[in-house]
């Protein structure tokens, strides 16, 4: 096989950590994007050792203005072509929108919209020349079902995340770039730690949950398969399928009585 470079963002845990060693073994060649630099090396010793493959590191926080360039940068001083890129870093930030300070919120957009958007235009345009590659925007089934109070901007920005995707799997598909929105529901991984909910998600039952490893495969399958949007897993598909059949009222009934209860303001 050709040697391929997948760049995966947020690759230091969960769904991203899961990617890298799917592609790994695969036989992709990956470059691990986070900020904690230690789990990075760990896993990219693990990915070498283990796949064989070459893995490189960037440990760099994607909420600073410049990262993005830093990024890309990296990739044209190695010689690096991009062909898969995986905009996977995220998180989200609990509370009621004025009780969060405006640099966190700034923080987020800069690692949920701009980032994802400024790498897309970094990347695309070598995409465009070599008539080939692609690209997994992991949004979230939160991005497709209507608001709740608290964790104010988390889904907006995945429904940006989805429309932008859209469009650029519409624009993409005569310059033979697939891409895709990848839209898990609830999946463990470090997210509910690092925003202080597992204690409350852990109340819902066990069959919303769903693994890194089978969100990661279908994500892989539907980008293979040029998807414009992945929703994972069928009962995740059944609630976006209600969201768009049934009266919006009725569906923000039910959000307020379900959902909103693991939604910490
Ligand atoms: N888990 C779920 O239930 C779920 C559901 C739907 C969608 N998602 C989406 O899936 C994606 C991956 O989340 P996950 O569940 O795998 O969560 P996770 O285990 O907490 O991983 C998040 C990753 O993002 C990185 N990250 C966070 N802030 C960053 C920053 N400023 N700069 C660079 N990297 C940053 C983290 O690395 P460092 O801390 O080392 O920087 C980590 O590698 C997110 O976009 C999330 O919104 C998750």
């Amino acid at each position: 096989m050709q040697q391929q470079w997948a760049l995966i963002t947020g690759a230091s845990a969960g769904i991203g950590e899961t990617f890298a060693k799917h592609l790994a073994a695969k036989g992709w060649s990956i470059i691990l994007v986070a900020r904690r630099a230690d789990k990075l090396n760990n896993l990219q010793a693990h990915i070498s050792e283990k796949y064989q493959v070459i893995c490189k590191t960037l440990a760099l926080d994607l909420s600073h203005n410049n990262a993005n360039q830093k990024l890309f940068q990296y990739c044209q001083d190695h010689k690096i072509h991009v062909d898969m890129l995986i905009n996977n870093a995220g998180y989200g930030v609990p509370g009621d929108f004025d009780a969060v300070n405006w640099r966190t919120h700034q923080d987020m957009l800069q690692v949920m919209l701009n980032s994802v958007v400024e790498l897309s235009h970094l990347f695309y345009p070598a995409m465009k020349q070599k008539q080939a590659g692609f690209i997994i925007n992991v949004a979230s089934l939160a991005g497709l079902t209507p608001s709740t109070a608290g964790h104010t901007l988390y889904g907006a920005a995945k429904s940006f995340m989805i429309k932008f995707s859209h469009s650029l799997h519409l624009e993409a598909i005569d310059s033979k770039i697939h891409v895709t929105a990848l839209c898990p529901g609830f999946t463990y991984t470090e997210f509910h730690d690092v925003n202080g909910t597992r204690s409350m998600v852990n109340k819902m039952s066990k069959k919303m949950w769903m693994s890194a490893d089978d969100v990661v495969e279908q994500g892989l399958k539907a980008v293979e398969t040029n998807q414009a949007v992945c929703i994972t897993g069928w009962r995740n598909k059944t609630i976006a399928t209600l969201t768009k059949l049934l009266p919006e009222k009725v569906i923000r009934y039910l959000m307020k009585g379900s959902v909103a209860k693991f939604r910490k303001r």
